[in-house]
């Protein structure tokens, strides 16, 4: 499972999908460069490059999860510095409840299995139990422009890209940053940068029945329109 260098570029995109339980194998440090270096090509407004990539592993990302864990356990609200918005409606609430659905079902939990369904949401608080966490961040004197969460988010998706044309699978994940105080202490994250997004990062399991899922998309002709066309 996972992609390859010998892949084209349509081979990777088409390929990619999020990844959620991962072998137990590190990653090497050069390889995690080398894919971030990647994404780093991505354009950005002005070329001003406001992220920031921490890659986390080992004591610290332990720490995390279990902070992440307690804080969830213990009630404690989100504490997010990246604006969530109100919650989806409509079409985008039906898409997200689509997701969900195929999870479970290849997971094998039912509708009625709170367990489980707990078991599954704190597995995400704890990075999918995947040996790398890259949290994303960008400088806090550029969050008053949308360019910048705009130029972040295009990096991610490029550093998921990447690390799938290498092999790696990843799940940029908003359930790591819940927590941003967890993050920020464990993580040594300075206050000059704001907590934007997390990114699970390891060898996919080809044998975990979650990582099967592959989302489909709406319709071409309902995303996109040709003006001044023949
Ligand atoms: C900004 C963002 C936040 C996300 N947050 C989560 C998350 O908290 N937990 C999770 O399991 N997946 C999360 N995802 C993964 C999406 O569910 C996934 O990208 C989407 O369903 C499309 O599936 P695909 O990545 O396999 O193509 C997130 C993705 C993005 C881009």
């Amino acid at each position: 499972m996972g992609g390859n260098e010998n892949q084209t570029f349509s081979e990777v995109v088409q390929g990619r999908k999020s990844i959620r339980g991962y072998l137990d194998k590190p990653v090497p440090r050069q390889l995690i460069e080398e894919v971030v270096g990647l994404a780093m090509r991505s354009p950005t407004s002005m070329n001003t490059q406001p992220w920031h990539f921490h890659i986390i592993t080992g004591e610290p990302l332990d720490k995390i999860r279990k902070g992440n864990t307690e804080r969830i356990l213990a009630g404690e609200p989100d504490s997010r510095e990246f604006r969530m918005g109100e919650p989806f409606a409509g079409v985008h609430r039906e898409r997200q409840i689509e997701v969900a659905k195929q999870l479970f079902a290849e997971m094998g939990i039912e509708r009625e299995d709170k367990d489980s369904r707990q078991d599954w949401v704190l597995r995400g608080f704890r990075q999918f139990d995947a040996p790398v966490c890259v949290i994303v961040t960008y400088d806090r004197e550029l969050g008053t422009s949308d360019d910048t969460a705009f130029d972040c988010g295009a990096a991610t998706t490029a550093l998921v890209n990447a690390a799938w044309s290498r092999g790696l699978g990843c799940v940029i994940n908003s359930q790591g940053i819940m927590q941003s105080p967890v993050v920020r202490k464990h993580a040594g994250i300075p206050d000059d940068q704001v907590i934007m997004k997390a990114v699970a990062m390891g060898w996919p399991d080809p044998d975990f029945p979650a990582n099967a899922v592959y989302t489909p998309r709406k319709e071409l002709k309902d995303a996109m329109r040709f003006v001044g066309f023949d």
